[in-house]
């Protein structure tokens, strides 16, 4: 029965994961007082054996896809993506020079992804097409390369299709997967896109100072949750919000927050943001816009920071709400900074050498939302636009 109702989603599971048989005393401990979230495990091992076996090689075999119906126009839907099955070779085509072909492992559930499901015109990236499979960020293993910088059997992670086995013929946005210790999936998130964006996006545009205030919007989701833990090894007073006391409880328990509050509980986003900042704000990491945004405005400190990382409130309305308060950036001296993280990956190794210690050494951590198997990938990302998702969403399509 079990097996049945999680294979077509009719039942989820949180699981909590420590890293290493030095972590278990920590994660015993820890389900006294409420520290996990969800099932807590410990990972001794991971089992690394290639499931594909050398016999398939250059066979044509299925390849399931998840497949864009149509351009969306507002909010997307489970039904504006279906599944199809299509063939693949398991082998490089002739003529496919500089190419990998990837097994996909885990596919990252991404905000970003229901822009390009629209049809764009002038924006930074192009739309998906309609009646073909939709892409995004993935960890993959290659299974034939014609490329001279990638193997056969290399982990990667970056841009590949939401399918089972991708062609990926210009493999300039992969990264291989360097650290084998820590969890493959981590690469969709707190290793990956998710986590170089709360590091850019604090670090590198916002310069935390010790005791300074720190605001994080949508702050138990993938990106989120990092900012906030990035911002108390830098020292500072953290508050973030997000939309159910679960995530509320996440925040102060897990992730280290001073504070929390639900968005959805407050009437005044003025008055929660004074009841937690009384001397106001010094940086705000934007992910959700809109009368959070206009709340903040007011609350901001003098020569406060705005990293303008996403607006999630706004990516499923026709029209896009106008913002009130801007003059605070004049009178505050407030600088307010967009940016789009493709622009800072020459900061990876960077970032790897910061973040890498920090999770083994257990001073971050990260909560994942894991769906199983792709047929469940349309329903995770629409999720996101919900809240469905407690931290980051990530699909599982093969363990290796
Ligand atoms: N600039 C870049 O390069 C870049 C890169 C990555 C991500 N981003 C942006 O960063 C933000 C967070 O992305 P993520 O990957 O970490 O997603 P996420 O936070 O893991 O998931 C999205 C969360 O947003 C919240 N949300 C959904 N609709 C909302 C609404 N109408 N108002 C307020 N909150 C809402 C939900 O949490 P609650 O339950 O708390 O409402 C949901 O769980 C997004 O805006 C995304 O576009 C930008």
């Amino acid at each position: 029965m079990v097996v049945l109702l999680i294979k077509e989603e009719k039942i989820t599971y949180v699981e909590d994961i420590a890293q290493g048989i030095e972590s278990a005393p920590g994660a015993l401990v820890g389900l006294f007082s409420g520290r996990n979230v969800g099932k807590q495990v410990v990972v001794v091992a991971r089992e690394n054996t290639h499931t594909l076996k050398q016999s398939k090689m250059g066979e044509e075999i299925n390849n399931k896809q998840v497949i864009l119906n149509n351009y969306v126009k507002t909010s997307v839907k489970e039904s504006d993506m279906s599944l199809r099955t299509s063939k693949i070779q398991l082998k490089i085509p002739s003529g496919c020079d500089g190419a990998v072909l990837v097994k996909n492992l885990y596919l990252s559930c991404d905000p970003y992804m229901l822009s390009r499901m629209k049809k764009l015109e002038g924006h930074y990236t192009a739309s998906f097409t309609p009646d073909s499979p939709i892409s995004g960020y993935g960890v993959s293993k290659i299974l034939d390369s014609s490329h001279p910088n990638f193997k056969t059997g290399e982990l990667v992670w970056g841009s590949t299709g939401w399918e089972e086995y991708s062609l990926i013929k210009d493999p300039s946005l992969l990264f291989k997967v360097h650290d084998k210790d820590l969890p493959l999936s981590y690469y969709t998130g707190i290793l990956g896109m998710t986590g170089m964006t709360a590091y850019v996006g604090l670090f590198e545009l916002c310069s935390p100072k010790k005791g300074e205030t720190v605001y994080v919007s949508a702050a138990s989701g993938a990106v989120g949750q990092i900012v906030g833990q990035f911002a108390k090894t830098a020292g500072c007073y953290v508050v973030g919000s997000a939309g159910s006391k679960e995530k509320v409880d996440l925040l102060k328990k897990k992730f280290g927050f001073d504070e929390a509050f639900n968005y959805k509980e407050e009437q005044d986003y003025n008055a929660a943001l004074k009841r937690y900042f009384p001397d106001g704000i010094d940086i705000y990491f934007e992910n959700v816009g809109g009368k959070m945004l206009e709340a903040v405005l007011n609350n901001m400190r003098l020569h406060g920071r705005i990293a303008v990382c996403g607006m999630i409130s706004q990516y499923s309305l026709e029209q896009p709400e106008c913002v009130h308060n801007l003059s605070n950036l004049i009178t505050k001296r407030i600088r307010m900074e967009g940016f789009i993280i493709g622009d800072h990956y020459h900061l990876y190794p960077k970032f790897l050498e910061m973040v890498v210690p920090l999770i083994k050494e257990g001073k971050i951590t990260c909560v994942e939302d894991i769906a199983e198997g792709i047929e469940s990938a349309p329903g995770a990302l629409v999720g996101l636009f919900s809240g469905r998702n407690v931290g980051k969403q990530v699909v599982v399509v093969a363990r290796e």
